[in-house]
Order: structure tokens, then C-alpha cells, then sequence
């Protein structure tokens, strides 16, 4: 199985650095990865040739929701994924609102990356275990999932988001654990488990697992060349 690598592109790029970008994606050999490419909306059409995921959806079809982005007209225009319940947008977002977005993705064909994680003070509080719990219970509560319709849990402790080291690889192993019995515990038939949080191309070698099914990039997948040493060490 090719390890999944998503590049959440955030709001880092404007149009012109979003193209350049894209002629590097070009000279990359993504051959041994499932890639997913996550641009701002605007600039999907950069990114046109490979497998498009957006970063966030409304949880309605249609209708009077100004500044909203719908499940159903990106499934319209090819989007196959949308990263949902990231931390960086969790304080707009709560459980119950995500999983309405978890059930609209999956009205439209798409396929969710669902992100959950403790921040430092739910570590230190040892909340870790109920808060990964409630995350995702809510988040996949009376969604209709079948066992060719898969669903991405990403697990990214929000301190190791955008900071200098990624957790040990033990450490996101036993939280795997932890995980997946949640996921076996609900009968979600067919998921796959992400580690996201300061994935660099120095440091994923030190991250490879069996447990681990792939990767969320953020700033590394900026820059092509940092995400071509990463694909070089995912095999
Ligand atoms: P990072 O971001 O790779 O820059 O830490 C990951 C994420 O926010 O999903």
C-alpha cells in the first residue's frame, strides 16, 4: 500500500507563487505516494493535474451563506477530498458543526480528512484520550459509511503543528491505538490513519511506520524541493 501524503497548502500562496509552485510539483516523482493536493480554493486551477482535496466546506448544498464554499459544487468540479476539523480552523468549527460537514462531504462523494488532536494544555491535563474521543465519535456520528467509502483520520497534536519537531513515532503508534479502537469500537468499515505536525524532509525517515497509512504536510509541501526529499524517504 502507497502511503498517503496530503500537502495542505493553507493560505500561503497568491496566485503567482501558487504557479511557480506548480512547475515544481512538476519535476516531483509522486509515483511511490497517493498524493492529495490541498490549494487555497483560488488556486486549484494550478494545481489541475493531480488528485485535489480543499481545505474546508460548508455544510449545506445551496443557499444564502455568504462567504461559503458547497460540498456539492466542488464535487461538481472534481474535488475528491476536503480536510475538515483542522485546529487552525477549530475555533470556528465546533464537533457538531464538522459533522455536518463530515455527512455533506459524504452526500456529495467526498472524501473526508477528518483532523483531531489535543493541544498542549489538554496533554498536560492528560485529556488527551477523551478529547481524541469526542473528536471523533462526534465528528462520525450517524454517518453512513460503507467499506468502499473510506474516511482519513489525521492526527495532529496541535502543539507539533508548525513547530520545530514532529512527535516520536512511538508516541503517534500507541495514540494510533487508541484511535483505531475508537474507529473499531463505532464499525467505521474502512479508514485510514494520517500523522500531521512538523513533518520535514529531515525528520520523516525517523516517522516511518506500518501503523502509519501517510502524511498531512503543511509548510514543507511549499517548497518542492523539501517536499521531494519527503517523497524520496516515503517508500
Ligand atoms: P505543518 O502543518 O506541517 O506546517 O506543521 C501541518 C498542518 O497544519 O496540517
Amino acid at each position: 500500500m502507497k502511503k498517503i501524503l496530503i500537502c495542505n497548502q493553507k493560505m500561503y500562496l497568491t496566485k503567482d507563487e501558487a504557479m511557480n509552485l506548480s512547475y515544481g510539483y512538476d519535476e516531483i516523482d509522486f509515483s511511490n505516494v497517493e498524493l492529495i493536493v490541498c490549494p487555497n480554493y483560488l488556486n486549484f486551477e494550478y494545481f489541475e493535474d493531480y488528485k485535489l482535496g480543499a481545505q474546508n466546506c460548508f455544510y449545506e448544498d445551496k443557499g444564502s451563506y455568504t462567504g461559503e464554499v458547497s460540498p456539492y459544487d466542488l464535487h461538481l468540479r472534481g474535488i475528491k477530498y476536503a480536510i475538515l476539523g483542522h485546529s487552525e480552523r477549530r475555533m470556528y468549527d465546533t464537533n457538531e458543526i464538522i459533522n455536518l460537514k463530515v455527512k455533506a462531504c459524504v452526500r456529495n462523494s467526498i472524501i473526508p480528512i477528518i483532523c483531531v488532536g489535543e493541544s498542549k494544555i489538554e496533554k498536560e491535563l492528560l485529556k488527551t484520550s477523551s478529547v481524541l474521543k469526542k473528536q471523533i465519535t462526534t465528528a462520525l456520528s450517524g454517518v453512513d459509511l460503507t467499506d468502499d467509502y473510506p474516511v482519513l483520520i489525521a492526527y495532529e497534536p496541535v502543539y507539533k503543528i508548525g513547530s520545530s519537531s514532529p512527535l516520536s513515532k512511538e508516541e503517534i503508534e500507541d495514540t494510533f491505538k487508541y484511535i483505531k479502537k475508537i474507529l473499531d469500537d463505532m464499525k467505521i468499515p474502512n479508514y485510514k490513519l494520517l500523522y500531521g505536525g512538523s513533518v520535514k524532509g529531515e525528520n520523516v525517515k525517523h516517522i516511518l511506520s506500518d501503523e502509519i497509512d501517510g502524511y498531512l504536510v503543511g509548510a514543507s509541501c511549499i517548497n518542492a524541493s523539501e517536499l521531494n526529499t519527503i517523497i524520496k524517504c516515503i517508500k
